[in-house]
């Protein structure tokens, strides 16, 4: 097909050949289209590859003949330009055949690159990965400068780095410092901000002017000029060394080279070659081989998976427009103000005004910090509004209860709300440990009560957790689900049971832990060894900031009391409540936990292992008992509830592994 295709004579219309469609028009510009099919979005799949090559090697000709003045190279979809490689074709990879197919590709990218006749990209919407690293191969680059453009690496987060030619062409671009800076990170960059470092040429308003912007690119032949000497200097001579030495007390900061080998071999290679980007394409390969064969890499595919895969609980069909949240405390307040962020439009109730005022100022820093322009802040401080009288009851698509964690005040509040609600509006709760038919007995019908679980801090932790209880049906916790997508969280589906899923496997981990210091351990050490084992915080100091009134009263709740007398109940007792209070197991100072030394310890890693055991063991005990539907959905709830080491691919995965 692709050969008798490529056979015939130009036609002056659109040719199908699977992933791309080429045409060239009166003007002597070939528009290389890429749609891949079947998919909302597109992807640079071995199949996309190999038909660019027969594309290329035709332009090639083309151009030779001058037949051809320049190419445009545009995305025909909605959704964006290209979101990276085909991450699906990564499990199945063949290493032994990987360098192969990487030089190959690395060719291919190097012919675009030296075509005689202008070659530009024109971005509009996501411009990750493989499509940046293609773009960047291109000769100019034009990007829509709106909310939707993002433009970046995530490969970090999968464990592997750019391995199209897209280390050395982004230092080339974007100069040294910048572009190992966004490589590192994985953070996706807005137009406005690609265009200053140089990985973007020229932005338009509209998706619609990135095609005439881009003939008149072509006709005048730009090009891209390459990061100035200012920015390449930090890669020169000593200077490089040193900035690599940088970026790897950085890189500590956030993770450990035997969990997460990628960024330090991106600074290794960045160190070795970073001067000279021809030299780091041809480094890239060798270095970046080995990482995508390594478990890190394989267990961070399956975490991106099994989170994509959650939104496949939501029911479809629904829209959310209205919230109504009732208890504007530590989180009434922050998930109100979330569900604002995130487009709702949102009452906020509480007893009384005075209540309910600190919660909108914490929204309102909220959205000055994740929102850039001022009208964006404005607008979310519109939708975020106190409603004392709970006015917004009647009108709510879905109305979360977040009140005093006391059964009589919760089904007063439903017994009174029951009435007033609009037909299909969801009623959730937020409660963290009682039961929900003992909430929803009182009501008319139980089965409108669900249980919307979130985590502290709402703006922080991916996590919801949609308790299903007895009386719920599938139908209704789809709605739930769908509704947590909707702003932007993950949903994991839980059994109404005490502890839900993230409750019940932290609190056997942490009071395992208390119980050592209780009995002399250093605390110090103890998080220590978890931290080394992989998890983000180490028990103790978890301890601390969850709260230990709020600690305590989860043991109690999942049977594990805390016992009289204990150094645990004391603290309690005296109201050194943990980071909230100042004091706890650790004195707290600006939010930090004021640690004393670590003791040696000849296997921290080892060590952690050990104080994981419980949440593991407790983690198989709840999939046995069908608290959640899966090992899957437990290890991926687990990852986002309590950041359990992603690089393990969850506590199951770890198990089965034989790495915990
Ligand atoms: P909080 O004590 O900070 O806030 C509770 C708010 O409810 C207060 O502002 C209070 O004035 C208000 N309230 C009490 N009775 C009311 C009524 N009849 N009508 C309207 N408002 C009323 O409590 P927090 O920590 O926000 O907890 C709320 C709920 O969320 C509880 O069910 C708790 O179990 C649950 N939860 C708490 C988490 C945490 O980390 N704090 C985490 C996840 C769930």
């Amino acid at each position: 097909m692709m050969e008798d295709l490529l056979d015939r004579p130009m036609l002056p219309f659109a040719e199908l050949t699977g992933s791309w469609r080429f045409h060239s028009d009166v003007e002597g510009i070939g528009w290389l289209t890429l749609d891949t099919p079947n998919a909302p979005v597109n992807t640079l799949s071995t199949a996309a590859i190999l038909e660019l090559e027969e594309l290329v090697e035709r332009i090639e000709g083309l151009a030779a003949k001058r037949e051809l003045l320049g190419v445009v190279l545009l995305s025909a979809k909605d959704s964006g330009f290209i979101a990276g490689a085909d991450i699906r074709e990564f499990d199945d990879m063949d290493l032994a055949a990987l360098p192969e197919a990487l030089r190959r590709t690395h060719a291919l990218f190097e012919r675009i690159e030296n075509l005689k006749i202008p070659v530009v990209a024109g971005i509009h919407g996501f411009c990750l990965g493989g499509g940046l690293e293609l773009a960047l191969a291109c000769h100019y680059r034009i990007a829509v400068n709106n909310d939707k453009t993002r433009i970046g690496f995530p490969e970090v987060n999968l464990g592997i780095f750019p391995g199209f030619g897209g280390t050395g062409r982004a230092i080339r671009q974007a100069g040294p410092v910048d572009a190992m800076g966004i490589m590192l990170t994985g953070k996706t960059l807005r137009a406005g901000a690609a265009r200053k470092l140089g990985l973007v040429d020229k932005l338009v308003r509209h998706r619609d002017s990135l095609r005439w912007e881009a003939r008149k690119a072509v006709l005048q032949k730009r090009r891209s000029t390459q990061a100035p000497i200012t920015k390449r200097v930090m890669a020169m001579g000593p200077l490089r060394g040193y900035v690599a030495g940088k970026m790897r007390e950085q890189a500590a900061k956030k993770a450990r080279r035997e969990h997460y080998p990628a960024p330090y071999a991106l600074i290794d290679l960045f160190e070795q070659h970073g001067n000279d980007w021809r030299a780091m394409l041809a480094g890239e390969i060798e270095a970046f081989v080995p990482l995508m064969g390594s478990t890190t890499a394989t267990n961070l595919r399956r975490v991106f998976f099994l989170s994509e895969g959650l939104k496949k609980q939501a029911a479809k069909g629904h829209q959310f427009r209205r919230v109504h949240v009732i208890g504007a405390g530590v989180m009434g307040g922050d998930i109100a103000a979330w569900c604002a962020l995130r487009g709702m439009s949102v009452t906020l109730q509480d007893l009384d005004m005075d209540r309910i005022k600190p919660a909108l100022e914490r929204g309102k820093a909220l959205f000055k910090k994740r929102l850039k322009k001022r009208f964006e802040v404005d607008t979310a401080m519109l939708r975020l509004q106190a409603d004392p009288q709970g006015k917004g009851v009647a009108r709510a698509d879905v109305i979360i209860e977040a009140v005093v964690e006391n059964l009589e005040v919760k089904r007063k509040i439903f017994a009174e709300l029951e009435g007033q609600l609009k037909p299909g509006a969801i009623l959730a709760t937020n409660t963290s440990s009682i039961e929900l038919e003992r909430i929803a007995e009182g009501l008319a019908d139980p089965a409108r009560l669900m249980g919307l679980h979130f985590f502290n801090p709402v703006a922080q932790l991916p996590l919801v957790e949609v308790i299903r209880s007895s009386f719920n049906t599938d139908a209704d916790i789809g709605k739930g689900a769908a509704f947590a997508v909707a702003i932007g969280k993950s949903p994991v589906v839980v059994k109404s049971a005490p502890g839900f899923l993230v409750n019940r496997v932290l609190m056997p981990y942490m009071l395992g832990a208390v119980e050592r210091v209780e009995r002399g351990e250093s605390p110090e050490l103890l998080d220590a060894a978890a931290v080394a084992f992989g998890m983000p915080m180490g028990p103790i100091e978890l301890m601390d900031t969850v709260g230990l009134d709020v600690g305590q009263s989860v043991a109690t709740e999942l049977g594990h009391p805390v016992p009289e007398g204990s150094r645990f109940a004391e603290l309690v007792r005296r109201g050194k409540l943990g980071r909230k209070s100042g004091q706890g197991f650790y004195s707290w100072k600006d939010g930090k936990a004021e640690k004393g030394e670590t003791p040696v310890h000849a296997d921290l890693a080892g060590l952690g292992r050990e104080l994981v055991q419980p949440l593991v063991d407790t983690t198989e005990i709840v999939v046995a008992e069908g608290v959640v539907a899966n090992a899957d959905l437990a290890d991926i709830g687990v990852i986002m509830g309590t950041g359990f080491a992603p690089f393990l691919g969850g506590p199951l995965q770890a198990r089965r592994d034989g790495r915990a």
